[in-house]
Order: structure tokens, then sequence, then C-alpha cells
């Protein structure tokens, strides 16, 4: 898998570091809450894991599903629901966890669809986010990396649903994703 990747942006230690930086700086901000974490499946999936274990506070974990890459390399704009019910979140901090901020057009349909559903803040946080202009307006919160705007894989994010358990983040080459 490792040889598929153009080049590595980040080794598994300098991820892991960077999440005792996250977790720290978390449970500071709501140590005087309990949080509902909402992470968004299935490309959060080691980012959620790895991170919450670092945050010794007590909190909520729900996930959401959704749907807009359709296989392929770039997004669609179409975001679609796989559940018909959303955790109940009324009045509560929430946190919502992705892998990463693309065109915005996913944490958009996902924070405006939570947001109807009255939580008290809906802050979010990403593994990654790309340095581009967005299709639709969104601040991520709490930031992993910053990166460029190329077709990266690994640490849960998948060029269709493979690379996801790669242990290092990186790039892939361009003749695989063509
Ligand atoms: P957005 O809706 O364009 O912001 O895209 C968000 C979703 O697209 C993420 O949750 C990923 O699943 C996927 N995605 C965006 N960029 C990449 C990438 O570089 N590699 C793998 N998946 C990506
Ligand atoms: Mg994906």
């Amino acid at each position: 898998m490792q040889c598929d990747l153009e080049r590595v942006l980040f080794e598994e230690p300098a991820i892991h570091r960077r999440f005792d930086e996250l977790a720290a700086q978390i449970s500071n901000d709501y140590r005087n809450h309990e949080v509902t974490v909402i992470a968004v499946l299935n490309g959060s999936l080691m980012f959620m894991s790895d991170l919450l274990r670092r945050i010794p506070l007590p909190l909520k974990l729900n996930c959401v599903s959704v749907v807009n890459y359709h296989g392929k390399a770039q997004t669609s704009g179409e975001v679609i629901f796989k559940q018909v019910a959303l955790p109940d979140v009324i009045g509560r901090d929430i946190l919502i966890l992705d892998d990463i901020l693309d065109s915005g057009h996913t944490l958009a349909a996902i924070r405006d669809k939570l947001e109807a559903a009255k939580p008290r803040s809906i802050p979010l946080c990403v593994l990654l986010s790309k340095k581009k202009p967005r299709a639709r307006h969104v601040d991520a919160d709490y930031v992993g990396f910053e990166i460029e705007d190329e077709f990266i894989v690994g640490y849960g994010l998948d060029f269709m649903e493979r690379y996801r358990n790669l242990p290092c983040i990186g790039v892939l080459r361009k003749e695989l994703v063509a």
C-alpha cells in the first residue's frame, strides 16, 4: 500500500504528537461541560479512536454516516444521510469530528442538519483541512494539520474504500487517482 504513495506527509508518531496537543486543547475548552461527540463515518474512525482516548472527560459518542463521493476522487456536492434518526442533541454541547475539510459540502450539510436539532454549541474538529477556497463556508474550530490541495489517503482516509488502514497520511500517486 505504502508504495502507492507519491510521498508521505505525516508519519504515525507525528500524528500522535499532534493528537496529544489537540486533546489537551479540547479537554481544556470542555472541562466544565459534558460534550456529545458526533463522529462522521467512515473517514473519522481512526482519528476518533485515537483522539477520544486522550480526552479524560465524561463524554457521549454518536456517529453519523453520509455518502457524497460516489467512489470518485472529487466531491459531488450532494450529501446523503444514511440513518433516519439523528442523536438527541437538544441543549447539548456537541463536537463534530471528521477526517478532512475539502469543499465543505459534507460538513456544511451535517452542521445544518444538526443545528436544526438545537444543540447549545456546534464546533467542528477535523484531522486535516485543505488550504483552498470552499464551495460552502465552513470553519473548523480544531484542525490537526493544514495541507495543500492534493488527494491524500491513510489514517482513515480512503480512495474507493482502500488505504484507510495505512498508519501514515500520504499523497496518492496521480496515475492511481486518474
Ligand atoms: P467535502 O465535502 O468536499 O469537504 O469532502 C469531505 C469528504 O470527502 C471527506 O469526509 C472525505 O471522505 C472526502 N475527501 C475529501 N478530500 C479527500 C482526500 O484528499 N482524500 C480522501 N478523501 C477525501
Ligand atoms: Mg471518503
